[in-house]
C-alpha cells in the first residue's frame, strides 16, 4: 500500500504535469508504474487522437482520396519531429519507423536490421532476467541467424 499523492507534497511542476493526464487526476490516490506496458495518455493525445478518428481515419501511404493523403502527411510530420526530437539533424531523411509496441520494433530489429551487420561466429547474448519483449524476438531469429552462422544465447542472471 502506498500513501495518498497529495498535492501538497509535490513541486509545482508535478502538479502542473500531472494535471496533463486526465486518468491521474480521477485517481490522485494512485502511483502508476507499468508504462513500459501501456502510457498513460495526457489530454493532448486524447484530444490528437480523437480529431484524428473523426476527421482523417485511413491508412497511411496506402490511398490517394483526402483522407489517406491527410493521415500521410500526419505520420510524415510526425516521423520528423520525433527525428528532430531524438536528436536527428537531417529529419526528412530519418530512419524513424513505428511499430505498435517493444516486442515488434525488437522483432524488426533482429529480423530484417542487425543481420547485416553481423558475420559468421557473431553471438547475440540475452540475459534471461529480461522482460519477454527482449527475448521472444531473439528466439524467434534463432534459426535465420544461425543460417548466417550467428549465435543467440540467453543466459542466467546471477
Ligand atoms: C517491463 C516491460 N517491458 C516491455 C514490455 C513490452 O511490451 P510490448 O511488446 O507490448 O510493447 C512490457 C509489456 O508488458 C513490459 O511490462
Amino acid at each position: 500500500m502506498t500513501a495518498p499523492v497529495t498535492g501538497d507534497d509535490l513541486h509545482p511542476w508535478q502538479q502542473a504535469l500531472r494535471a496533463q493526464f486526465p486518468i491521474v487526476t480521477q485517481h490522485p490516490e494512485l502511483a502508476y508504474l507499468d508504462s513500459a506496458a501501456t502510457a498513460q495518455k495526457p489530454q493532448a493525445v486524447l484530444d490528437t487522437v480523437q480529431s484524428y478518428l473523426t476527421t482523417s481515419n485511413a491508412n497511411a501511404a496506402r490511398g490517394t482520396y483526402p483522407w489517406a493523403n491527410r493521415t500521410t502527411e500526419l505520420v510524415e510530420r510526425t516521423r520528423e519531429r520525433v527525428a528532430r526530437f531524438l536528436g536527428d539533424t537531417e529529419p526528412d531523411r530519418s530512419a524513424v519507423h513505428f511499430t505498435s509496441g517493444t516486442t515488434e520494433g525488437l522483432r524488426v530489429i533482429a529480423r530484417d536490421w542487425l543481420p547485416g551487420f553481423l558475420r559468421d561466429g557473431d553471438e547475440i547474448v540475452v540475459p534471461d532476467a529480461d522482460h519477454q519483449a527482449n527475448i521472444t524476438p531473439w528466439l524467434e531469429a534463432q534459426q535465420l541467424l544461425a543460417r548466417q552462422g550467428v549465435h543467440v544465447r540467453v543466459v542466467p542472471m546471477p
